[in-house]
Formats: structure tokens, sequence, C-alpha cells
């Protein structure tokens, strides 16, 4: 798999090469699409990530990658054999990542599990998967990581989404989990940050190259779906990274029980793709 950003990100972009030296992040989901973008960026800005899914290859392929690009070994740390919707997992991939690491400043709380199904053909234990993995899991991830980050007074980020703003067709299960996601953020900003814990959301939109996009549009869609977008372009892995990046940064210290929409505008227009 080719990397998806580059030295560039730093060299061009607003960030300070080392602004998250000695940092620790923790990330769900950590292999795919939206996620290894996350772990990329924060990484290329010198923080240390452990990468938490469920599939070993993907997981060690992932970090090696990452690793490679920034030409650092210990880098990355691949957590394998994780389902977020296992409290027990979750807890044991914070333990690996406190041996290696010895501490976890930021979290992203990223797996998710999503398809296209229509509510007449949707049977509970579709429903209870997506909710599992989406909702119970960011919980999971929150829970057993709170003692860490009541240490290093840190910060987590959600992926929420924006099915939920409005009623959008065969996205039931998602669009039900990512508002719990919001609603989860909000108690979590309001009952930790007097211990110096943040709690954002990021919402994307149509991002470009992403599972999420793939799954949801059709090839033949792109270019409609771009004239739909105020911006009239796809978002790129670039937006999310960035986003992310200052959520954590200190320039967004006083941003608490937020959710950053990085769309477009889309969702203002009251369509999806
Ligand atoms: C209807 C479906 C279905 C489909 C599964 N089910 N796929 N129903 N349409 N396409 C039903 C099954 O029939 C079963 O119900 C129930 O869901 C559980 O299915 P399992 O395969 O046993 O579950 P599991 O192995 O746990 O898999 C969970 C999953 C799967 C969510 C269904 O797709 C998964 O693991 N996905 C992880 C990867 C993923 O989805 N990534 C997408 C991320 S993108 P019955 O009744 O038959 O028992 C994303 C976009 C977010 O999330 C938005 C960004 C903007």
């Amino acid at each position: 798999m080719p990397l998806t950003l580059n030295e560039s990100f730093v060299i061009d972009g607003s960030w300070k090469p080392d602004l998250f030296k000695g940092k620790v992040v923790f990330i769900t989901g950590g292999s795919g699409t939206i996620c290894r973008v996350q772990a990329e960026a924060m990484v290329l800005l010198g923080a240390n990530a452990a990468l938490v899914g469920r599939d070993p290859v993907k997981m060690e392929e992932t970090c090696s990658e990452i690793c490679s690009l920034v030409k650092r070994k210990d880098a990355c740390l691949p957590i394998a054999n994780c389902d977020v919707r296992n409290y027990n997992d979750v807890e044991e991939a914070v333990h690996q990542t406190l041996k290696k690491y010895g501490r976890i400043d930021y979290v992203i709380a990223g797996a998710a599990g999503n398809f296209i199904c229509d509510f007449m053909n949707l049977s509970p234990n579709a429903f209870k998967s997506v909710i599992s993995i989406d909702l119970l899991g960011s919980f999971n991830t929150m829970k057993a990581c709170t003692p860490a980050l009541l240490k290093s007074k840190g910060a987590i980020l959600f992926v929420s989404a924006t099915f939920h703003y409005y009623g959008v067709p065969f996205q039931g299960p998602v669009g039900a989990a990512k508002a719990g996601i919001d609603a989860l953020s909000n108690n979590i900003a309001v009952e930790l940050a007097p211990f110096g814990i943040r709690s954002n959301c990021i919402a994307p939109g149509a991002i470009d190259d992403t599972e999420g996009f793939k799954r949801l549009s059709k090839p033949e869609m792109v270019q409609n779906v771009k004239k739909m977008i105020p911006l009239q372009r796809l978002g790129s892995k670039k937006d999310i990274a960035e986003a992310t990046v200052f959520l954590f940064s200190p320039a967004a210290s006083y941003i608490n029980g937020h959710v950053l929409v990085v769309d477009g505008g889309m969702w203002h227009t009251g369509t999806l793709f």
C-alpha cells in the first residue's frame, strides 16, 4: 500500500516538526484509512503511536510502513487481535502501550463498522453489531485509557460523522451510533475537563480514497458528488490529518466538547452522496 502522507505534510504544513515529540497516541482502527492518516500525521510530528486493531497482518504492515516513513523503528507499536467490543481486549492494548511507551497523551477512538442497508431489511443483530463496534467500542476505548489520560492531562478525539444531522437513508445504525458518540464526547468534555482531559469529535465528510467513501459511493457518482459539495471537491486525507493535529495541538487548548465537521460544507446542503 502506498504511503498516504509524506514529509511534505511537515515541511509545507503549518506545524512544527517536533510538535508532539515525547507524546504517545493510542489509536483504535489504526489500520483503517482515516485512522491511518491520523496516525501518520501524529508520528510525522514526533509522536509515538500504538495502532490497535483486529487483523495482525494489517497492523504489522501499517506500523512498519509508518516507521519506515519517519525512519524511527520504535515510532509505532502494532497491537492486533483487539476487538473494541470487548473491554478486556482494549484494556490489554492499553497495558501493552504503557509497557512499551510508558504513557498515553492522546486517544483516537476510530474503530468503526458500517454497511448500507435499508431499515426493512436491517436485522436486530446487524443494528447491534454497528452500535457495538462504533459506540460501545468508543466507550470502551475511553474508559480503558482514562487512568493514563488523567496522568498526562491528555485529550481524546472520537471519529464521528454527519449522518445523524438529518435522515440519511440506509445509514440508520451508523447514524445512531455516531449520534451517541457525539453525546458521549460531550459528557466526557464536561465531566473530565476539570481533571485536565479534553474531549472532541471529528466528523469527516466525503473523503477521497477512504474505506468509508468507497463503501458509500460508486466511481460514476464522483463528479456529481463534487458538484454537490460547496467547496466543489472531495476532502483529502491531508484535510483529516490537519484537523486532527489542530485538535490535539496547544492551538486547540480551549476547545472542548466540540464536533469539528470536515466536509467542505456539504451537510449544510441537506444531501449526502
Ligand atoms: C445487512 C448485514 C450486512 C449488510 C452484515 N450484516 N453485513 N446486514 N447488510 N451489508 C448483518 C449480518 O447479517 C448479521 O446479522 C450482523 O450484521 C452481524 O454480521 P457479522 O458479519 O456476523 O458481524 P461482524 O463479523 O461482527 O462484522 C461487523 C460488520 C462488518 C460491521 C458487519 O462489516 C465489519 O466488521 N466491518 C468492519 C470494517 C468496516 O465496516 N469498516 C467500515 C468503516 S467506514 P444477522 O441478523 O444475520 O445475524 C465507516 C464509514 C463511516 O464506518 C462514515 C464515514 C463518513
